[in-house]
């Protein structure tokens, strides 16, 4: 027979990865319900309702009462804790604590790389996750500029937005769902300088790599600052990237600049997937017809030096670059980022 101490026995056994302890003990079980068909329902109270582990906690709770003889149903309805609640189940402390990074599957890592500064790697890097995430693609996005973060910006993520505890840090979350980890979101004052020395910025990567919490992904993205930096080292020595993507613009070809980093990316033997040349072009809006402010496009010349082809060449286009600048990325739109994010997903 079904019991509501048996069930409740059953999900004791369950037990939250961040907080090292069972989820009964926690009082994340609630409104527990059964019927004598076997039919029992729950709803499952988490500390925030992002948590990247909420699919796994949830898959063990199921997989513990199927288990139960009797149980023929399992429902579970997600819920949150209330601020009071939450805090009062972190001042219990945390016992026995794992690392948080053993629960990361990340299938595609994909670094956003450029000879030179200013040409769009944020925006690029940002409005691509936006667009996967509309593909139903499960985003993160690794800001690996330390002392020029831009991303949480164009999200409008406020400082402070990240979780840290001695496991590793939860990442912040976008109102669309992209995962986002920078350093802008460990400081209390955004507008702070980072002043550090390159070994530390490697160590502040190194960190967000080996620390964060991101839970199933499908793409991480990681934007990275400008040129062959130690910044952009120690991502590609120690970040398992698969691949990079090159962004250039028109007036942006300093032949030298190219090649050191296109040279350093193959002497990691981190694989190109392609170059994408930003504000290619200008299209009036009156006539339709382009105007190629910044001069002629050398992206070929970039493609031919990497060796992969130019997978695309985006517009100037002010309200993109108003979008970004509000922190709304979320609401942009470019056909041919999405077209972009079609050769990403046939390719990677
Ligand atoms: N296609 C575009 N159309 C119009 N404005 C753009 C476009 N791409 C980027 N911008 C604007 O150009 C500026 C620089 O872009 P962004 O910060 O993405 O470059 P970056 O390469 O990441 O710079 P940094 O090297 O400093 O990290 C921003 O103000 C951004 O809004
Ligand atoms: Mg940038």
């Amino acid at each position: 027979m079904l019991s509501k101490e048996r069930i409740l026995g059953a999900l004791a056994q369950v037990i939250d990865p961040e907080l090292g302890r069972s989820i009964v003990e926690l009082g994340m079980v609630r409104d527990l319900q059964f019927d004598e068909d076997g039919r029992v329902s729950f709803t499952l109270a988490l500390t925030i309702p992002t948590c990247p582990l909420r699919d796994k906690i949830a898959a063990d709770a199921r997989a513990a009462l199927t288990v139960l003889q009797g149980v023929t149903e399992v429902s579970i309805t997600m819920g949150t804790m209330t601020e009071e609640e939450r805090k009062a189940v972190f001042a219990k402390g945390t016992p026995n604590l794992p690392r948080l990074n053993q629960f990361n599957h990340i299938k595609r890592i994909i670094a956003v790389m450029s000879g030179k500064g200013g040409v769009g790697k944020s925006s690029v890097t940002a409005l691509l996750a936006v667009a996967l995430t509309r593909q139903g693609q499960r985003v993160g996005v690794l800001d690996a500029d330390i002392t020029g973060p831009s991303i949480p910006k164009l999200f409008a993520l406020p400082a402070g937005g990240l979780r840290a505890s001695e496991q590793g840090f939860l990442p912040a979350v976008t109102p669309g769902g992209i995962r986002v980890v920078s350093i802008n979101l460990l400081l209390r004052d955004e507008g702070v300088a980072v002043i550090w020395r390159g070994p530390m910025i490697s160590g502040a990567i190194r960190q967000f790599w080996n620390d964060a919490l991101w839970g199933k992904l499908d793409y991480l993205l990681v934007d990275l600052p400008p040129g062959t930096s130690d910044a952009a080292l120690s991502v590609l020595q120690e970040i398992p990237v698969n691949d990079v993507i090159l962004v250039t613009t028109p007036q942006s070809l300093s032949a030298m600049v190219v090649r050191k980093a296109v040279s350093m990316i193959q002497q990691l033997k981190v694989p190109i997937l392609g170059v994408v040349e930003n504000m290619g072009y200008y299209r009036c809006p009156d006539t339709g017809n382009p105007h190629y402010i910044f001069g002629s496009s050398h992206a070929g010349e970039l493609a031919a030096a990497a060796g992969a082809p130019i997978l695309a060449t985006l517009p100037i286009d002010p309200q993109i670059a108003a979008l970004c600048d509000a922190g709304r990325v979320e609401e942009a739109h470019l056909t041919e980022i999405d077209e972009l994010v079609e050769k990403i997903l046939v390719n990677v």
